[in-house]
């Protein structure tokens, strides 16, 4: 039988004999599958593990700090990459979803590399592939994914040249969890839900703008702070704030108004390939659109999405 302390002592063993006294690069997201893979990677090799964490300028607000101090309280050796201001003006005047997906992916290949070549003779490098990931290779999602589909375009960055680990590759995301939780890990951390690797840019249905970032950022940031606090956040696989291309008329004192809108998404799912629409309390949803509008300048109204997938899918772009 499968268990997370057989599967630590024999990946630790392995990963000891593999990679000797070399050196390897491993990208955290934030996310549980590298975070946990980097936990992994740092008892087998401790400070021969170099981690970097990037910040695309889309991430949920407050996130890269949060996470960057949670990364270096576990003891990892960690590189934190600010990098916002260069993915925000390529992303800029784009709208089409796949375009921005395309230079999302294009930007972070390069500012990799760049903060890979910082750390001198290399050999590996660490991916928090995991299993399901494995049998959907052929995925047109994830980082992974958009690194492949760069493989054709001529010679391949420095650091995509370098053997790869993956000490997670046989795993489903559960036992990922239940890995990390041996391992020590925060439950914060390992609770979080999925988030996409271009961020907030595919959940603002527009061009990206420093100001719409904000904007959506702080909606986001409340939406998520109240499922928190309400114990919702743990009874759905996903959730996010969705910033719409639309302007409606409000009446705010006597003055009309006429702002943007914000659209919030809850799922409950398995694994994201079918999803329903999370049935939250009117209560909550009601002291949500208030606070929302009330404190986000700009939005002056908030709708829920009702619709599950397939038809819809759990992103709008
Ligand atoms: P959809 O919208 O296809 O989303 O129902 C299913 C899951 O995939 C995530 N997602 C992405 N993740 N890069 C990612 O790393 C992407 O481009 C991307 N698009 C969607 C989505 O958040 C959900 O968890």
């Amino acid at each position: 039988d499968w268990t997370p302390d057989a599967f630590i002592e024999t990946t630790i063993q392995a990963l000891k004999d593999k990679i000797g006294d070399d050196k390897v690069i491993l990208g955290l997201s934030g996310g549980v599958d590298s975070s946990v893979a980097a936990v992994l990677l740092h008892q087998a090799i401790g400070k021969n593990l170099h981690c970097i964490f990037v910040d695309n300028g889309l991430l949920r607000k407050d996130e890269f700090e949060q996470v960057l101090d949670s990364y270096q309280h576990m003891g990892l050796n960690v590189r934190g990459v600010r990098a916002g201001d260069r993915f925000l003006s390529q992303l800029a005047g784009i709208k089409d979803p796949e375009t921005k997906r395309k230079a999302i992916g294009r930007v972070f290949i390069e500012v990799f590399d760049d903060a890979a070549h910082e750390v001198q003779d290399v050999k590996w490098l660490g991916q928090g592939t995991i299993y399901p990931d494995v049998i959907e290779s052929v995925s047109v999602k994830g980082p992974s994914a958009t690194i492949k589909s760069h493989h054709n375009v001529g010679g391949l960055p420095d650091f995509m040249k370098l053997k790869v680990v993956e000490p997670l590759n046989t795993l489903f995301k559960d036992e990922v969890r239940r890995v990390g939780k041996t391992l020590g890990m925060d439950s914060a951390l390992l609770g979080r839900h999925p988030f996409p690797g271009p961020g907030l840019a595919i959940r603002i249905l527009d061009d990206i703008t420093p100001e719409k970032v904000a904007i959506l950022q702080e909606a986001d940031a409340i939406y998520i702070n109240n499922l928190k606090s309400s114990g919702w956040y743990d009874k759905v696989w996903q959730a996010g704030a969705i910033f719409l291309p639309v302007q409606s008329v409000g009446v705010m004192g006597d003055e009309r108004t006429y702002e943007h809108v914000i659209c919030l998404r809850a799922v409950s799912s398995v694994d994201g390939m079918t999803a329903d629409w999370s049935h939250l309390p009117y209560d909550l949803l009601a002291k949500i659109s208030n606070e929302i509008i009330n404190n986000v300048k700009g939005i002056n109204r908030v709708v829920y999405d009702i619709s599950s997938k397939p038809p819809a899918t759990i992103e709008w772009e």
